[in-house]
């Protein structure tokens, strides 16, 4: 197959932490070529979405006592093509949110590849009706108390209810924004004005959740089936628990009422074309839907020896065979 991978630019990628990376090299190793681009190289020609392409050729990282390790020059990139994405088999999509005027073209752009030629992982339709945050409001079984508003005084009485609760940036992603909320909290108001812009954008506000001490799992989820999880802790000096505001990693494994709440989303996501999804939970509770550019893989295939791109990419072989035959 070729596949191609839209990502940042690829000297940004960490070999040994980026899942784009993992699903790169699963491709290589089983044979299949690799090309790269960028949100910013796509372009419509002809009612097609082509893209100014790269091959690459990586090295794939070494697990050395316990941790990747990756090559000086982990990859070469040949020379620049633009090129129809319908020559592809399969299209990533792995640009890192927040979801900004730049992305959301891109997904218009990919809008002009017949999926019936190349598939496009995750669906670009499916990409924008996903607020990765707002998207899993609709599991209602599965959430904690939850609201969305630019209200302060809405705000307020929430958070009174609850006496501690998190509130979040609708557009950000790795912990950006994330505040801890309690009614008595000198800075209450100042917080929820900066948040929302002096009340001009809504953002979420959901209880606190103390089981957070124990950690954030990270699901991945393949077509809505669990493949794999991982467990987030807080650095101590901070409650979140994301890996990018110091958060360690920790082997788990995925609970019944885990497994109930991928139950709960699987119809819903094969329904909008995620196919390749990151779910957070916390004390059982589901609190994101990751559609964008979930990661995870590297650390999953760490801790549990599998080979989750191996997964990902078999799964697309076998996707892009039936769509043909
Ligand atoms: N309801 C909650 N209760 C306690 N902590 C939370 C809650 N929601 C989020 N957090 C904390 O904030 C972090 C980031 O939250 P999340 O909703 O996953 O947003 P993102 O990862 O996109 O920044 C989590 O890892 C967790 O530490
Ligand atoms: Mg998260």
């Amino acid at each position: 197959m070729k596949l191609a991978f839209i990502i940042d630019p690829i000297h940004q990628l960490d070999p040994c932490h980026d899942t784009s990376v993992a699903l790169m090299e699963a491709a290589q190793s089983l044979g299949h070529e690799i090309w790269v681009t960028q949100a910013n190289l796509l372009s419509v020609v002809d009612s097609k979405a082509w893209a100014v392409l790269q091959q690459v050729e990586l090295v794939p990282v070494q697990l050395v006592e316990g941790r990747w390790v990756a090559a000086n020059s982990w990859y070469k990139l040949s020379d620049r093509f633009l090129t129809s994405l319908e020559t592809m088999d399969a299209v990533f999509m792995r640009t890192d949110p927040p979801v900004n005027d730049s992305y959301l073209y891109a997904t218009y752009i990919l809008d002009y590849i017949d999926q019936r030629k190349t598939l496009v992982v995750n669906s670009p339709n499916g990409i924008r009706k996903a607020n990765e945050k707002m998207y899993a409001l609709q599991f209602t079984k599965a959430i904690p108390e939850t609201i969305v508003s630019a209200d302060k005084h809405f705000i307020r009485q929430f958070v009174e209810a609850k006496e501690a609760a998190v509130l979040k940036p609708l557009g950000n992603k790795a912990g950006e924004g994330i505040l801890f909320l309690q009614s008595g909290d000198r800075n209450f108001n100042s917080i929820v004005e900066l948040s929302t812009l002096q009340g001009r954008i809504p953002v979420m506000v959901q209880t606190y959740l103390p089981e957070a001490k124990e950690g954030d799992k990270r699901i991945i989820l393949l077509n809505g089936e669990p493949i794999g999880a991982l467990n987030r802790l807080s650095s101590g000096t901070d409650f979140r628990n994301n890996m990018a505001t110091g958060g360690t990693v920790a082997q788990t494994n995925i609970t019944d009422r885990e497994r109930e709440i991928c139950d709960q989303v699987a119809e819903q996501l094969r329904k909008d074309g995620l196919i390749f999804v990151g779910i957070d939970a916390i004390g059982g509770y589901l609190t994101e839907v990751n559609v964008t550019s979930p990661t995870g893989v590297r650390e999953i295939d760490r801790l549990d020896g599998t080979r989750l791109g191996h997964q990902v990419i078999q799964w697309v072989e076998q996707t892009v065979q039936t769509n043909l035959s």
